[in-house]
């Protein structure tokens, strides 16, 4: 089949980005699917074992912040255009390392805008850089309201600062530049393949292995889930209709405090795991708090459901108990990811 559109997708080996290739692969056999990624300890081509042979996919590894690399990766593939997901992504992480997000988050992303830029500028007609980020450039919310598109950013945590500084540069490159850029705020997600390092797929291990369940403070603060394929069908809708130099937020209008979802996990997975009612809840174990942790974070996405007719497809009970059975169908995977460096992780962080 002739090639008809050329996608780079960064961070394509991760847990949203490997939903996100999947989709398209599948979605557009004429397009050509590019994923780089560096591989980092996130970053698991497991994740993407079942797509790895199609002919329109091709995975290249490398990393965002080489600018000979990316220049070279721009010539051989003459992108149309750019999904952007290579990031650091845990809070915790950034707040022990926060260099190290400087660099792939803020370095890597201008390095990124800077060869897209050099490349496309003789020919800019038709191409799009689509910069995926998340609802906590926004900071913290209290008991009431939302975050819109127009909620002023005030991160406050060494991972948000990173992204809210990356998506100041795609909008600063759009002004200056023109580069055609669009961006979304995303919620929370949740899904297959996420590293255990995230609430979700942490709790779900953790009760498989009969291990303490560490929440983090009083328990009560809220997060808004997403199932991770409903943010994937949203990036595929932004990146082919949403409007250049906009920002659309994405949310799954599903608030959770952390110890009713903690408690709702415990009760699924005892349910599948055939243990009497109640035995997971008392591995629940409270511990001390993240640094700096945001109290609320809600979308408010009427922007992308009014303008590009999205929406959440499943209620979080059927995707919650989707992601604990896919977990202990797919065992060996887990054990993939749960190496020494893992387990080294998870010493430093809950000692
Ligand atoms: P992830 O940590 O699972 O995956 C990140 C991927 O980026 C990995 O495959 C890693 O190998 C790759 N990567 C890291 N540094 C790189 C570099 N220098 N060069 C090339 N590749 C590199 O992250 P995720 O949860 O899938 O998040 C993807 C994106 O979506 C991130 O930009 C994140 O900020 C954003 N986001 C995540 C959520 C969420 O709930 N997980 C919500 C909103 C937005
Ligand atoms: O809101 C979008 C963001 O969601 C993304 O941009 C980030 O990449 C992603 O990691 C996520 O950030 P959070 O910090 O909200 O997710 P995390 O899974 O780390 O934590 C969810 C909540 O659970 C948070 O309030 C902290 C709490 N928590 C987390 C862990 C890992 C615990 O209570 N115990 C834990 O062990």
């Amino acid at each position: 089949m002739t090639t008809t559109h050329t996608i780079l997708i960064t961070g394509g080996a991760g847990f949203i980005g490997s939903h996100l290739v999947r989709l398209l692969v599948h979605k557009y056999p004429g397009y050509r699917i590019v994923n780089l990624d560096a591989l980092t300890y996130a970053g698991n081509l497991a994740n993407l074992a079942d797509i790895e042979a199609a002919p329109n996919y091709s995975f290249e590894r490398g990393d965002i912040t080489q600018q000979a690399y990316m220049q070279e990766l721009f010539r051989k593939y003459n992108f149309d255009g750019v999904i952007h997901l290579a990031a650091e992504s845990h809070v915790d992480r950034s707040i022990t390392n926060p260099l190290e997000f400087v660099e792939t988050n803020v370095l890597g992303t201008v390095n990124l805008l800077n060869v897209a830029k050099e490349a496309w500028k003789d020919q800019p007609a038709g191409k799009r850089f689509y910069h995926v980020s998340t609802d906590e450039v926004y900071g913290s919310l209290g008991e009431e309201g939302f975050f819109t598109e127009d909620t002023p950013y005030d991160p406050r945590s060494p991972y948000s600062a990173s992204k809210a500084s990356s998506d100041h540069f795609v909008r600063a490159y759009f002004h200056t530049y023109r580069l055609p850029v669009v961006i979304s705020n995303c919620s929370n997600n949740y899904g297959p393949y996420q590293f255990p390092e995230k609430l979700i797929p942490l709790m779900i291990n953790n009760i498989r292995e009969n291990r303490p369940l560490p929440v983090y403070g009083d328990g009560k603060y809220t997060r808004d889930w997403l199932w991770v394929k409903d943010h994937a069908a949203a990036i595929d809708l932004i990146y082919h209709q949403g409007k250049t130099g906009e920002t659309y937020n994405i949310g799954g209008n599903n608030e959770w405090k952390n110890i009713d979802l903690v408690h709702k996990l415990c009760d699924i997975m005892d349910d599948l795991l055939g243990r009497p009612a109640g035995t997971s809840r008392q591995l629940i174990t409270f511990v001390r708090d993240r640094p700096g942790h945001d109290r609320r974070y809600a979308i408010d996405a009427s922007k992308i459901r009014n303008e590009l007719g999205w929406e959440p497809s499943i209620k979080f009970e059927e995707g919650f108990r989707q992601t604990a059975q896919w977990y202990l169908d797919n065992a060996d995977w887990l054990q993939g990811v749960l190496s020494g460096a893992y387990r080294e992780y998870y010493a430093k962080q809950y000692f």
